[in-house]
């Protein structure tokens, strides 16, 4: 199997948020609060600066986390730690204090699952190597 280097665009990153937004059956949160959540999230990640560069974050809009319930729900890694109500204020408060500052939002945490094997963000790899596609 030939393998190629696929780069990830924006260079090392060291937290990743996944939030559960335009959801095609809306089930943690109605669309009119997911939307706007995650056209928050991309623009206060902006305006801070965390969206690109070394140590940046990574940001992924999913249809659904299934928790489905009291959303909108992020998960942030590596830490794995799982929000809930995820709009507005408490967005705000994930992106400057645990994005940003490293402090997780305690009052919001619903649960922990950290990655058995984080990597921390000095040995976070930058490029990977994937097969390459199939000619036929
Ligand atoms: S619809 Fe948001 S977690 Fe399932």
């Amino acid at each position: 199997m030939m393998l190629r280097r696929l780069v990830i665009p924006t260079g090392r990153y060291g937290r990743h948020i996944l939030l559960c937004a335009d959801q095609s059956k809306p089930k943690c949160a109605p669309r009119e609060i997911t939307v706007p959540a995650w056209t928050a999230l991309k623009d206060r990640l902006d305006e801070l600066g965390l969206a690109r560069g070394e140590d940046c974050v990574y940001r992924s809009k999913v249809n659904c986390l299934r928790v489905c319930d009291r959303g909108p729900i992020a998960v942030v890694y590596p830490e794995g730690t799982w929000y809930h109500s995820v709009s507005g204020e408490v967005l705000e408060r994930i992106v400057t204090e645990h994005l940003r500052d490293g402090r997780p939002v305690e009052e919001y945490v619903f649960a922990r699952n950290p990655l058995p094997m984080a990597p921390s963000p000095e040995s976070a790899a930058s490029e990977v190597a994937v097969p390459e596609p199939d000619p036929a």
